[in-house]
């Protein structure tokens, strides 16, 4: 096993992502799909990249903005949420910026929001003055604050915060939203948004000089492949030649469709990738429109 060592240059990317927890499965997934595979160890903190010299460390996800930012791994897998907090974080020091977004992966949403006991009325910022927040997000928030003009004391708690209002250690709190659940349990409800998060890959703010930015540029090549896919089909039907117009303006969201050869006379043969929802209903419609032999079909890759 390779040691785990920050140095100035290297062969290999290393890759953070959370060891275990909400965006650890997906993160695994989507870099799978991007053509990587690892032997993992026996403590599967390091994962050896067998595909390409691409490693992965499972950590902590709080400890991931830190990691690219002292150069033990050039990437990671991370939430919005922790990015921007810790880089909020930074900025409040006087620190320069050390990471960076990347792009954003399409899972993990959720939101950082204000909550407020169910009994109030909320009649915006204002009503904060002088008020205590619970949060893990200080930085966030006390850039929000300041943005409103609104003296408020941040108190910082590493979790449970949500149940900072009924000990009596906050009046309201500021924290991530998901399904809502857990704000609804404790009385609270939601009131602001600070943030719309999800998980992203988050690299370092100067860009990689040695062999390894090749290796990031495809990676990250492969990985706008993959997300584009997502949620991605490929169409395929005959139809004649005077029904057309009418069928592409039912996909809105494919692209330009690609004739194939059709008999003189005969039904033209079209196929186009389509990039929203391919619904029963939407088949229905187009068959109705003209559209003849509907085929629908999952891509596995793509480099267009
Ligand atoms: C977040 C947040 C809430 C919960 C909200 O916690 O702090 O507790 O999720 O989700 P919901 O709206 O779907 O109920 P997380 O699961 O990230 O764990 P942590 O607070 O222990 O870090
Ligand atoms: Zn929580």
């Amino acid at each position: 096993m390779s040691p785990i060592v920050a140095s100035a240059t290297r062969d290999r990317l290393r890759i953070a992502i959370q060891k275990s927890g909400r965006l650890a499965e997906p993160a695994r997934a989507l870099l799978s799909a991007c053509g990587l595979s690892w032997r993992e160890s026996r403590d599967k903190l390091f994962c050896y990249g067998e595909s390409l010299p691409v490693d992965l460390l499972l950590v902590r996800d709080d400890d991931i903005p830190g990691l690219i930012a002292d150069g033990v791994c050039d990437f990671g897998v991370v939430g919005r949420n922790e990015l921007n907090e810790q880089a909020a974080a930074r900025a409040r020091f006087g620190l320069s910026d050390a990471y960076r977004e990347m792009h954003a992966l399409g899972f993990g949403g959720c939101r950082l929001m204000l909550a407020i006991p169910e009994t109030w009325d909320w009649q915006g910022p204002a009503q904060l003055e002088g008020m205590r927040i619970a949060t893990s997000y200080p930085a966030i928030l006390s850039d929000w604050l300041e943005k409103q003009g609104v003296r408020a004391s941040v108190v910082e708690l590493s979790g449970s915060v949500e149940i900072a209002p009924k000990l009596g250690t906050a009046d309201l709190i500021c924290d991530l939203v998901s399904s809502g659940a857990t704000l609804l349990a404790n009385q609270l409800k939601p009131v602001e948004t600070l943030l719309e998060s999800e998980a992203v890959l988050a690299g370092p703010a100067r860009e990689l000089e040695d062999q390894r930015a090749d290796l990031a540029a495809m990676l990250l090549r492969r990985m706008e492949g993959v997300l584009k896919l997502k949620d991605s089909k490929l169409l395929m039907f005959r139809a004649d030649r005077d029904t057309v117009p009418a069928l592409l303006r039912l996909l809105p969201d494919a692209d330009p469709p690609t004739y194939l050869a059709a008999e003189t006379g005969g039904p033209l043969s079209l196929q186009t990738m389509c990039h929203g929802l391919v619904t029963w209903q939407r088949l229905e419609e187009l068959e109705r429109a003209g559209a003849q032999g509907l085929m629908v079909l999952s891509v596995e890759r793509s480099l267009a």
